[in-house]
C-alpha cells in the first residue's frame, strides 16, 4: 500500500527552519517562518503564560476528558476577545488545535453544507490555505490583493475580482494583519468590501491569526466585528499561537455566526466534525487563555506584553525602512513602516531572495515575505545593505 505514495512537496515556510538550522554562518538571519522573537532571538513565554501555567499545576485536578466543543469558557472568552459582547445567542464554537485546526474544521463545514461552493483566496493569501483547500478537493477562485508596484493592497483589483463572487460563495479575508504581504485595508475600504460582499450573499470566512500584532488588540478585531454585524453567517478562524505566544500547544478556535434558531444544528455539526478528526481539542493552551482573559490581572499583563511585542515590531518597522531610504538613497521601502503585523513583502525577486541567502546568510520566504520580529537593532542595518546590494 505504501508503496504507491509520491514524495509531497516541501511546505516553502518550514522547509527554511531546516535550511536556517544547517546553515553554519556566524551572523545568519532567519526572517522566515512566523514566531515572535524579542532582541536576543527568542521565543519567550509570555509572562501570564507562566503564571497562568503555575496555577494551573497547583491547581488542575484532573485530565480527563474536555468537551467535544472544548471549554464553554474558553469559547465564550475568545468570542469575547474577538466579537465583544452580544453574540452568544448566534455564535457556534469549537476549540481547534491551532488555527490551522480552525481553518480545516470551516473548510469542512463549507464543503459539508454547500458542496460546490466557491472558496476565494487573496493572491497571495498564506500558502496552506490553498494547500488545504486543494487537499479536501474544494473548488477555490483567487482576487487580486497586492500591487506589486506600491506594495499596498490593490483595491481596485480586489473589488472587481469580489464583484464575480456568486451568493454562498465564502469569501476568506485576513482579518488583520495581512499574511504574506503586511498591506491592509483601511477600515472605509473593509466597509465598501463589506456592502459589496453583502450585496452578493457571499459568506465571509475570517483568518484572524495575528490579533495585536497589527494595531492593538481592538483595533485588530475591528473589521472582523463590521463583518459579524453586517452578515447572517460567517465563519471566523482564530489563533492563539502569536499574540498568547503558545505556538506548540495548537490553541485556535473556529466560530460561525448563525441565527439563534440555526445556532444547535451548525453546533452540532461543529462537534461532529471535532469528533471524526480528533475527538477533543487540546486543552491545555486554552485552559492558559481562558485563565488570562478570565483574570483582571493576568489580562492586564498579558495585553501590556502584548502591547510591547507590537510596538517592537513596530520600531523595527521604522527602523528598517529608515535604513532601506539611507542604504538605497530612496524612498521606495517607505512601504515597510506602512505595513502591519509580523510579515512584509519586499518585492524581490525569487533570485534576489536566493542571493541574500546564499551570499548574505539571510532567510525570508521565497516570495520576499520578512518576519520583522526576526530583526533587532543590530541585524536592520545589515539587512538594510544587504537589499540594497541586490535590489538598489
Ligand atoms: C507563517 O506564516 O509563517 C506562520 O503562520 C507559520 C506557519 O505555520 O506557516
Amino acid at each position: 500500500m505504501l508503496e504507491t505514495l509520491n514524495p509531497q512537496p516541501q511546505d516553502k515556510i518550514l522547509a527554511l527552519i531546516a535550511m536556517f538550522r544547517d546553515d553554519p554562518r556566524d551572523g545568519k538571519i532567519d526572517l522566515g517562518v512566523g514566531v515572535y522573537k524579542d532582541a536576543t532571538g527568542l521565543t519567550p513565554v509570555m509572562r501570564a503564560v507562566k503564571a497562568a501555567e503555575k496555577q494551573l499545576w497547583e491547581a488542575e485536578k484532573t485530565k480527563t476528558y474536555t468537551g467535544l466543543a472544548g471549554e464553554p469558557a474558553y469559547n465564550a472568552a475568545m468570542v469575547g476577545m474577538i466579537l465583544g459582547a452580544g453574540y452568544a445567542d448566534r455564535a457556534a464554537s469549537v476549540a481547534t488545535p491551532g488555527g490551522t485546526g480552525a481553518i480545516r474544521q470551516a473548510l469542512e463545514l463549507i464543503k459539508m453544507s454547500a458542496p460546490g461552493a466557491m472558496v476565494w483566496l487573496s493572491n497571495p493569501t498564506w500558502p496552506n490555505h490553498p494547500s488545504i483547500i486543494k487537499y479536501l478537493g474544494m473548488p477555490m477562485a483567487e482576487y487580486r490583493y497586492f500591487d506589486a508596484a506600491t506594495r499596498g493592497v490593490d483595491f481596485a483589483g480586489l473589488l472587481e475580482d469580489l464583484g464575480r463572487v456568486k451568493a454562498g460563495d465564502a469569501v476568506l479575508l485576513h482579518g488583520c494583519c495581512h499574511n504574506p504581504t503586511g498591506a491592509n485595508l483601511t477600515l472605509a475600504q473593509w466597509e465598501q468590501v463589506v456592502d459589496l460582499l453583502a450585496a452578493k450573499g457571499a459568506v465571509p470566512f475570517v483568518d484572524l491569526a495575528y490579533q495585536g500584532f497589527g494595531d492593538g488588540l481592538e483595533q485588530d478585531a475591528a473589521a472582523t466585528r463590521l463583518i459579524a454585524g453586517k452578515f447572517p453567517e460567517v465563519l471566523i478562524a482564530a489563533s492563539c499561537s502569536k499574540n498568547f505566544g503558545i505556538y506548540r500547544e495548537r490553541t485556535g478556535i473556529l466560530i460561525a455566526l448563525t441565527s439563534p434558531e440555526r445556532k444547535a444544528v451548525v453546533q452540532g455539526n461543529l462537534n461532529f466534525l471535532n469528533r471524526q478528526n480528533y475527538s477533543f481539542p487540546p486543552d491545555h493552551g486554552a485552559r492558559l487563555v481562558t485563565m488570562i482573559l478570565e483574570d483582571d490581572a493576568l489580562r492586564a499583563d498579558w495585553k501590556a506584553e502584548l502591547e510591547e511585542v507590537r510596538l517592537n515590531m513596530l520600531s523595527l518597522r521604522q527602523e528598517l525602512a529608515a535604513e532601506l531610504r539611507k542604504a538605497t538613497n530612496s524612498d521606495r521601502f517607505d512601504f515597510v513602516a506602512t505595513h502591519r503585523g509580523m510579515f512584509s513583502r519586499l518585492g524581490l525577486t525569487e533570485a534576489q531572495v536566493n542571493t541574500l541567502r546564499e551570499t548574505h546568510g539571510i532567510y525570508m520566504v521565497g516570495d520576499s515575505r520578512i518576519n520583522i520580529a526576526g530583526l533587532n537593532a543590530k541585524t536592520v542595518p545589515i539587512l538594510a545593505a544587504a537589499i540594497a546590494s541586490v535590489a538598489g
